[in-house]
């Protein structure tokens, strides 16, 4: 068995099926990696495991079970370290339900900084709505091809007071991967730190945060399990320990604190102070188990086998008539992000075909990246839309269609999704498939 083969066995997803409306039963082509991964057998066996096993609340009991739990949950900070190279003498690992809410405890724990934060303009909302309501948030532009423009970058640091640059390791909507380290150098050269948004890119390439003295080392990482082979519910933040020592906690409550009187409060310090309630344990044990696992695969061996996939494929769906992709970025600089839209076709129609009579899973819409989007399809007058949405007018948002690749996709996967798009866009040139709400999308050049 090749090691594809042999990675492909251990997802029980890829032997569902299901039937659509016409009674025709579908093995799912699973190609929405980019919005959730599902967990091998491995992860799953730890987590029913320790459901069965090991079930109880961590660092709250003298008795074996407790401790057993707590032994396993206090090791995956440890695991996390490592996958992403951290300082670990410096840093530490903080558990949250999601990457939004790990990169607002970011947000939160630079909010007494002078300064603004720096985000880009390809950032999903979760890495820059949060900034937005703990102070002036500036904007990083980007190139027509969907790259980032390095030369704004430079220039709104140099011009502008700021103590955040808030950046995507990975594109949500194009895959592109801007250049970390060359951020990282020019932010800490004018004195701002770095927040990277990991969601993306922890399961499909190396990231490595590097030790807190190097120039182009990043100061805070945040990904979620969910987009990295482990269930829902669990995410992470890597933070400075000097920024969880000096920074209020983040949700206060059970676990936060040493002592508490009628009025006063001794908090805890580190983790612990900025981490209220109990976690999601056997979240944490898993995810945890699925960076063991993504380390034993090796994770030069997942870019290699998405990367050929996307350098056979992306270029395949470009040259079909009638599909445009978005963005222009050369396969090396990107993850396997496939955005696209068939001519005369609104994007639901697109994905709910592929869905029903091809049995192909995609996302489509504007992927929580609305200022990406709008540049990325030339969309001119963002704030016409925004009116009418907010004067509550029927209005069919643009956006696109995405295929994602993962790591037990094969070129079967791809071909299939290469044919069918083929398919329909012969149709919707050929005037077989109208698809009325095309014409009610406002947002497009052409309009
Ligand atoms: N952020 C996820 C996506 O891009 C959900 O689909």
């Amino acid at each position: 068995m090749s090691t594809l083969d042999s990675i492909r066995d251990l997802f029980p997803i890829t032997r569902q099926c299901f039937v659509n409306s016409n009674g025709t039963t579908h093995t799912i082509t699973y190609l929405d990696h980019g919005a959730s991964t599902h967990p091998p057998t491995v992860v799953l066996d730890s987590y029913r495991d320790f459901l069965e096993r090991y079930y109880a609340n961590i660092h709250r009991g003298n008795h074996y079970l407790s401790q057993r739990a707590s032994d396993l949950y206090d090791s995956v900070a440890g695991v996390v370290m490592d996958f992403i190279g951290g300082d670990a003498s410096r840093n530490s690992v903080l558990f949250s339900g999601n990457t939004t809410s790990a990169l607002d405890m970011a947000s939160f724990l630079m909010q007494e900084k002078e300064g603004a934060t720096l985000v880009s303009s390809m950032e999903h909302h979760s890495n820059d709505l949060p900034h937005r309501r703990r102070g002036p948030v500036l904007r990083i532009e980007v190139l027509d091809d969907g790259t980032l423009d390095y030369d704004d970058l430079e220039t709104k640091l140099r011009n502008n007071r700021v103590k955040l640059v808030a950046i995507t390791a990975a594109s949500n909507v194009t895959g592109y991967m801007p250049d970390l380290k060359r951020i990282a150098r020019l932010a800490h050269r004018f004195g701002a730190k770095v927040l990277v948004d990991a969601a993306q890119i922890l399961a499909h390439h190396t990231i490595e945060i590097g030790g807190n003295d190097a120039d182009d080392h990043i100061d805070m990482l945040a990904a979620a399990g969910h987009k990295a082979y482990a269930p829902f519910g669990t995410a992470f933040l890597i933070a400075p320990n000097d920024l969880l020592a000096g920074s209020e906690p983040y949700i206060p409550g059970g676990g936060t604190v040493k002592f508490v009187t009628d009025q006063t409060i001794v908090w805890a310090e580190g983790v612990d102070r900025h981490t209220g309630g109990t976690p999601n344990i056997p979240g944490v044990i898993a995810l945890g188990e699925a960076l063991k696992w993504l380390s034993s695969v090796g994770m030069d061996w997942v870019r290699a086998h998405e990367l050929e996939l996307l350098k056979g494929f992306e270029n395949r769906l470009r040259a079909i008539p009638g599909v445009t992709m978005l963005g222009d970025i050369a396969p090396e600089k990107k993850l396997g992000v496939m955005p696209f839209n068939i001519e005369g076709v609104h994007h639901d129609t697109v994905s709910a075909i592929l869905n029903n009579e091809y049995g192909i899973a995609t996302r489509n819409g504007c992927f929580c990246a609305h200022p990406y989007l709008t540049r990325l399809l030339s969309c001119t007058d963002a704030e016409a839309v925004r009116s009418k949405v907010e004067a509550g007018e029927d209005v069919v948002l643009p956006g696109a269609v995405r295929a994602t690749i993962g790591i037990y996709n094969n070129e079967e996967d791809l071909e299939k999704l290469v044919r069918a798009v083929a398919e329909l866009a012969a149709q919707a040139q050929g005037g077989s498939l109208v698809d009325e709400s095309v014409a009610k999308v406002i947002c497009r050049e052409t309009l």
